[in-house]
């Protein structure tokens, strides 16, 4: 490798897919890319009023069979293929309560939207990339993956830490064939979705948020940066990855979580 690819973190002319690219976590990263010189896809569910309009929105319901067949085809037919793909969306909406509370329907639900989402968009857009001999595939994941909350969202930290050994095994079959593929853990982030589970947990608990967020901070064992990350925090390492900065990297877990995971 070059010097100047080393220091290469620019993505002028790539064309970046961010999934749930309007809000939280996918809306930092869509930014992050974009002043990094991309060409930002976001799909979500629906578009927000303060939508960045210099982004190609296109909607799509990924948790639906079929969806990521539809995304694909219309972006290939309007971009050629993608050069960038981050598989973002996630979440749960599942009850909590433990195993007691849990039917086929919330399981199959976060394993459709955690796992089976980024599986489908991955094979509608892959072969596009192996055509061109280049790309990279991000997936979010979680921390949960490795640190159950059974109280809170086991079929989530279960969807995520499948997300993470597919992750793992896709890469090593595209390593060779010139696509990177790479998985990002957040541990707490301060987003929308983060409030809502926050609020969720809390009834479940019947305590104030204060005092749910208390919980779940001892059951991850705190955070030793003392504070919840910024979306931002993760969109920088996820704008360092897709880089030809990172031409060698493939096939790791990268945890961004101020410390949170007490392990080495
Ligand atoms: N926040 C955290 O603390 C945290 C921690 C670890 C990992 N993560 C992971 O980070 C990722 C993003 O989380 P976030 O907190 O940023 O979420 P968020 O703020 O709720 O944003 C979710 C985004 O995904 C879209 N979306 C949701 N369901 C969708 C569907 N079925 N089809 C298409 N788009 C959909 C949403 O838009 P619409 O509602 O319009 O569809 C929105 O743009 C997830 O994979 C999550 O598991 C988050």
């Amino acid at each position: 490798m070059s010097n100047s690819q080393k220091t290469n973190t620019r993505l002028d002319g790539k064309i970046a897919l961010v999934t749930g690219g309007t809000k939280g976590i996918g809306k930092a990263i869509a930014d992050r890319l974009a002043d990094a010189g991309a060409t930002i896809i976001v799909t979500a569910r629906s578009q927000p009023a303060d939508a960045n309009q210099s982004y190609h929105f296109i909607a799509a319901d990924l948790a639906k069979v079929g969806e990521s067949d539809k995304l694909a085809n219309e972006i290939n037919e309007k971009f050629g293929k993608v050069d960038i793909l981050i598989n973002n969306i996630g979440g749960t909406s599942s009850p909590a309560g433990g195993f007691g509370t849990l039917t086929h329907e919330h399981w199959n639900n976060d394993l459709q939207l955690n796992l089976m989402a980024p599986v489908n968009l991955d094979r509608a857009l892959l072969p596009k990339m192996l055509e061109a001999g280049e790309g990279v595939i991000i997936h979010i994941s979680s921390i949960n993956s490795q640190l159950p909350l059974w109280e809170a969202n086991m079929p989530y930290g279960a969807a995520k830490a499948a997300l993470d050994n597919y992750s793992k095994g896709l890469s090593n079959e595209l390593a060779s064939k010139g696509v990177r593929v790479l998985t990002v853990s957040p541990g707490p982030v301060k987003t929308g979705a983060m409030q809502a589970f926050l609020g969720d947990f809390a009834n479940a608990l019947g305590k104030t948020i204060d005092e749910a967020t208390q919980v779940m901070m001892d059951k991850i064992g705190g955070i030793p940066m003392g504070k919840m990350a910024a979306p931002e925090d993760i969109a920088e390492l996820v704008g360092f990855l897709v880089s030809p900065a990172a031409a060698y990297i493939t096939g790791v877990n990268y945890i961004v979580d101020g410390g949170t995971i007490p392990v080495v």
